[in-house]
């Protein structure tokens, strides 16, 4: 691979920020202050926002500076030349604004074109992040709360890969626990020949579980059979191994029919795979004083928390929290990982609360006036809402199946696409193959960007009507966004491949200028999507190009302007962009509509 320029490394912000930082070296050599550069709305591209604050610090101490203006006017006679700054002016209480140049603005345009997207790509402070994202449970229903996470947690991994770090994409499903005792010995009594038949005999786990958990509730013999067969189990008996192994294995070949039609990649590492772990972890906590007994159960108590979390229970089991404390040491120690990113709904923020504060009691997790990383993260998110405003089930189950959820998102835009077609009298031009991938891409990726958009704290409704629309914020108005763009430049019958290493950017339309500052924010975007963990930015800003690219279009002719070369390329430029978007929010982009 091509070795990056520094002149390319990291967003914009980040260069200019390298640069406001060598100023206020010179400026204030006595104080150390990160450097505080933001997008600037009104009067500049960007600004720098230091001197207040440097104001506060310095003021009394016998400097020479007079005012913040003063100490403003200085960082802008600091900054180093370079060829990204065009000019800047110092406003008020010491704003730094600065004017991008737009030679330089095309020049990184053009570089990208040729050395590709990648080239763009933020930087960020960690190389190796774990995301424990969908994660459902063995033999219970995968709902659509599961259907956030794993949606919510691959574009957060897909952001991050794209970022150049390391990602382990982590399921960790429910595969452990009381619930497997009641299952098996239903198993064993059910289908006595369990052994010879194949996942499709026991045909609907959930109904299975239903039956199993009614037989456990209402047969006080079976009950304890049950709970016999989860000793039998965890003491590691063959026959009882076998069975939670088939019963995992039909969920899972559940799970994958899911997670295939949204192409999502995920290692599975379940509740069981730390199990082992649980004894050696809980062993230091207690040997730093963290457990106490409480009621018959080994509990820490967490300062904040009326109630302490429990790590063993009373019966003397594992838990949800003595796993996810094993877990945690697993992916620091063994993982090395410096990032830790849990996605679940918000429900189980204080869970999270609770288990890192207890991680970072044992000095698992820096503290809070020490370094950044390595750190923990709960991704929370809010409820999907029917249209009565309840949480969201399908007519005929009381939950949704999200296989049949994803199929009928693909029928529908199916149809709708083909009518549009039939009524164009385009349907022609189009063979089933493409018929059938359109349809895919737009429906599904339809269901991706519904959940996507809203930030992930909100409850959001559920609606295809709303989602397959082609008008306002959605996926499939996108889509039709960039299919336009792919075909102006088909139309051109220019070799766009060939132009951008032959024609030049220029920028001289303020149209073609807004739309190529904002191009050049895509690697900030993306950096403050991974820093916030919020994939509603790309969204925001993937709209938002859209509605600038129109502009420019509507404002400036392309094929046929003396401009035609640059015009084209910015053209390209946007379509490279606003698929590298796509890509990050896991959707298939289509090049025609
Ligand atoms: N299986 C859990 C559930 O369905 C989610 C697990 C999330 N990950 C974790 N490490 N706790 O609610």
């Amino acid at each position: 691979p091509q070795e990056q320029e520094s002149t390319v490394a990291g967003s914009v912000k980040q260069q200019l920020s390298g640069l406001v930082l060598m100023s206020l070296r010179a400026t204030v050599p006595e104080v150390e202050v990160e450097p505080m550069v933001e997008v600037s709305a009104k009067f500049a591209d960007y600004q720098c926002n230091n001197a207040m604050g440097l104001w506060s610090k310095v003021k009394g101490s016998g400097t020479s500076f007079k005012n913040p203006n003063a100490i403003g006017q200085a960082i802008a006679k600091n900054l180093p030349s370079s060829d990204i700054i065009e000019s800047t002016s110092v406003a008020g209480p010491g704003f730094v604004n600065i004017v991008l140049s737009n030679r330089w603005v095309a020049q990184r345009i053009q570089d990208m074109l040729v050395n590709g997207i990648k080239t763009w790509a933020p930087i960020l402070p960690v190389k190796r992040a774990v995301i424990d994202f969908s994660s459902p449970n063995i033999a219970k229903e995968m709902h659509v709360g599961h259907l956030r996470s794993t949606i919510i947690g691959d574009t957060l991994a897909r952001m991050f890969e794209f970022s150049n770090v390391d990602v382990l994409r982590r399921n960790h499903v429910g595969d452990w626990g009381t619930q497997f005792g009641m299952l098996i010995e239903y198993l064993f009594e059910k289908f006595p020949n369990w052994q010879e038949i194949g996942s499709q005999a026991i045909g609907d786990l959930q109904i299975f579980y239903k039956a199993s958990k009614h037989r456990f509730d209402n047969d006080p013999e079976f009950k304890a059979r049950a709970q016999q067969g989860v000793v039998r189990l965890q003491g590691g008996e063959e026959r009882y191994r076998e069975a939670w192994k088939k019963i995992c294995d039909i969920s899972r070949s559940e799970f994958d029919l899911v997670y295939k039609r949204l192409n999502v990649v995920l290692e599975e590492k379940g509740e069981s795979f730390y199990n082992p772990y649980i004894p050696q972890v809980l062993e230091e906590l207690s040997s730093k004083g963290l457990i106490k007994e409480s009621e018959g159960a080994r509990v820490i108590f967490i300062q904040g928390h009326q109630i302490p979390l429990i790590v063993v229970k009373s019966d003397g089991g594992f838990n949800y929290a003595s796993t996810d404390l094993a877990a945690l040491w697993y992916r620091l120690n063994v993982e090395q990982a410096e990032w830790i990113i849990y996605v679940t709904d918000v429900g189980q923020q204080q869970h999270f609360d609770m288990f890192f504060s207890a991680a970072k009691m044992a000095g698992w997790l820096p503290g809070p006036n020490e370094k950044k990383f390595p750190k923990t993260s709960h991704v929370g998110f809010g409820l999907v809402l029917g249209s009565d405003g309840k949480r969201f089930r399908t007519r005929s189950t009381e939950v949704v199946r999200l296989v049949e959820l994803l199929d009928e998102a693909k029928s529908r835009s199916k149809s709708e696409l083909l009518q549009r077609l039939t009524e164009n009298g385009k349907i022609v031009d189009w063979t089933d193959e493409e018929l059938e991938q359109t349809s895919e891409a737009v429906g599904y990726g339809a269901v991706k960007y519904a959940d996507l958009k809203n930030n992930r704290l909100t409850n959001y409704t559920f609606s295809f009507e709303q989602m397959l629309s082609d008008k306002g914020n959605t996926a499939v108005y996108l889509q039709y966004a960039h299919a336009r763009i792919c075909s102006i430049i088909r139309k051109s019958n220019k070799d766009v491949e060939d132009l951008k290493m032959t024609g030049a950017i220029s920028l001289d339309h303020p149209d073609e200028r807004v739309l190529g500052l904002y191009l050049i924010r895509f690697a900030e975007v993306v950096e403050e999507a991974c820093t916030n963990l919020l994939p509603n930015v790309v969204c925001e800003y993937l709209y938002n190009l859209s509605e600038m690219f129109t502009k420019f279009y509507t404002n400036c002719q392309v094929v046929g302007s003396p401009e035609e070369t640059s015009r084209l390329l910015l053209c390209q430029a946007t379509a490279v962009v606003m698929r590298q978007c796509f890509n990050l929010l896991g959707i298939t982009p289509v090049y025609k509509l």
